[in-house]
Parts: structure tokens; C-alpha cells; sequence
């Protein structure tokens, strides 16, 4: 991916990893996009970055999701780059009362909305890179997080399949492997503990620099790497009975 003088939509791109994104593209000479539903958080990113161009949408909704790809083929037909960096995550457990729905509401904005904006943005003459954000769980799943867990093992699956059917159109498919980083990921204060965004942003950049198309950090770089034994103590490790 050529990383400066591109047009790119960052989703989430407002807060937590998608703000590293942000501030760091925009450092390489790029023009940054940014939605989310919070107008307000949008507008202090734009308040500090002033070429930053903010929009307001529910990826959730079906609806929006289209009128975003309207209003990007009309004011920004230039665009090169589609970041999906949006997503929710969510603790529970399968006998909580509101179970299903919350579920659904993580399935639809971790799996259907990127999937959605991915089928739409790739008729866009312009488009050269889509880069989706999946996670270190996409190996292993967390139980405290089990649909985050398999939305995103399902992203990361669709995500090579995707590499490989947009290639004839010339569309590079990127995969960001984060694990566990200092965001609001979940709510304020469960991620407290992980390391920050910064050195993680670090590491993408030289990644990308590099040429890498699957980019992994830490934890989610031995997770990629690893053998049946490895994950199935993983996982023991990570979820004690
Ligand atoms: N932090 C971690 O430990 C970690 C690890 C692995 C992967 N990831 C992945 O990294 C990505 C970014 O997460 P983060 O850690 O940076 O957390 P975050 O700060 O909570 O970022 C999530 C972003 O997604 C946006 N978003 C959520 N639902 C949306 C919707 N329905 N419509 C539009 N925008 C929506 C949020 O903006 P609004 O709330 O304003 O809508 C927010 O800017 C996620 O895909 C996450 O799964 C994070």
C-alpha cells in the first residue's frame, strides 16, 4: 500500500485504534474520513485536526450505510482507502436474559456493516486498499467475549477469502491484527491494563512500510503463528474453568 497522498475512510476513526490510524495517516500527508455515531467525539478530532472531514452514521443501520456510500461517491469519488475499524465488544453470557439481542447487535456492527460497506465500496472506480480490522481473538477466543470472539474469527476468514476475490479489480486487502490495547473497547477501564495504541500504531506503519498484508503485534503475532497444541493452551490459559 503507498502510504502517503491517498483520500482514506476510516470507520471509528475517531477514537481508540482508528485515531492512531487517523493521526498517523494524516502525519504521512494523507486526507482522513472519519465516522462514527458521536457527533461530538468527531467533532473534537476535527477540532484538533482541522483537514480532517467527519460524518456522522450508524453503521448498525442498513440504511446509513448506504446513504455513507452515496455521499462518499458524490463529494469524495477520489476515494482510495476503505478502513473497517469500527466495532463493538461485549462481556456476557449465554443465560443472560438479553443474550440474543445484544448478540445480534454485535453480529450486525462487527460482521454485517463491514461486510456491507465492503460490497459497496468496491465498485468505487477509485478504491485501491481495504483495510479491515480483526483481532488477536479471531484465533482464540476469549469466553467473557464469545460472539466478539467468533465475529471476529469470521472477519478474519472473509478477509482472506476477500484478498483474494478483489484482486482481479485491483483492490488490496489488508488485515489489522490488534491485540488486547489500551482503548474504551468494551467500556472505560477494561482495557486499562493493555498496552497503548501508540506502540502498536508503530508497528503497523513499519508493517505496512514493509509490504505486509496480514499485520500482527505481540500477542496476536504468536496467536497467527500458532500450532493446534499452542492455541488449545491458549485458550485454557486464557479462559481458567
Ligand atoms: N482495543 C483492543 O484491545 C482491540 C483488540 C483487537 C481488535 N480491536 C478492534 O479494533 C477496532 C477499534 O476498537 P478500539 O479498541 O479502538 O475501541 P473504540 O475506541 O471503542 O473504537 C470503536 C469505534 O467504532 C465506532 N463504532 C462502534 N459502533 C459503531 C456504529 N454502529 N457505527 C459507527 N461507528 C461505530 C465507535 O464510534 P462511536 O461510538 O462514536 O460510534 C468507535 O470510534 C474494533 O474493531 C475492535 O474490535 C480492538
Amino acid at each position: 500500500m503507498n502510504l502517503s497522498n491517498n483520500k482514506i475512510l476510516i470507520t471509528g476513526g475517531a477514537s481508540g485504534i482508528g485515531l492512531g490510524l487517523t493521526e498517523r495517516f494524516i502525519k504521512e500527508g494523507n486526507t482522513v474520513i472519519i465516522c462514527g455515531r458521536r457527533e461530538s467525539v468527531l467533532k473534537e478530532v476535527a477540532g484538533k485536526h482541522p483537514g480532517v472531514i467527519t460524518r456522522a452514521c450508524d453503521l448498525s443501520d442498513e440504511k446509513e450505510r448506504i446513504a455513507l456510500f452515496k455521499w462518499v461517491s458524490d463529494h469524495h469519488s477520489d476515494l482510495d482507502v476503505l478502513v473497517n475499524n469500527a466495532g463493538i465488544q461485549q462481556w456476557m453470557a449465554i443465560t443472560d436474559a438479553d443474550f440474543f439481542q445484544r448478540a445480534k447487535q454485535e453480529i450486525i456492527t462487527n460482521i454485517e456493516a463491514p461486510l456491507h460497506l465492503m460490497s459497496l465500496f468496491a465498485n468505487l472506480k477509485s478504491l485501491k486498499t481495504i483495510l479491515n480490522v480483526t483481532s488477536g481473538l479471531s484465533f482464540v477466543p476469549l469466553t467473557k467475549v464469545p460472539v466478539y470472539s467468533a465475529t471476529k474469527a469470521f472477519f478474519h476468514s472473509f478477509t482472506l477469502s476477500a484478498r483474494a476475490l478483489l484482486k482481479s479489480k485491483n483492490i488490496e486487502v489488508i488485515e489489522l491484527i490488534p491485540p488486547a490495547l489500551n482503548t474504551d473497547l468494551g467500556g472505560k477501564g477494561l482495557h486499562d491494563a493493555a498496552p497503548p495504541v501508540s506502540d502498536f500504531i508503530e508497528s503497523v506503519f513499519q508493517q505496512l512500510k514493509d509490504g505486509k498484508t496480514e499485520i500482527t503485534f505481540g500477542f496476536s503475532e504468536s496467536m497467527a503463528k500458532a500450532s493446534q497444541d499452542d492455541l488449545k493452551n491458549a485458550f485454557n490459559r486464557m479462559n481458567p474453568a
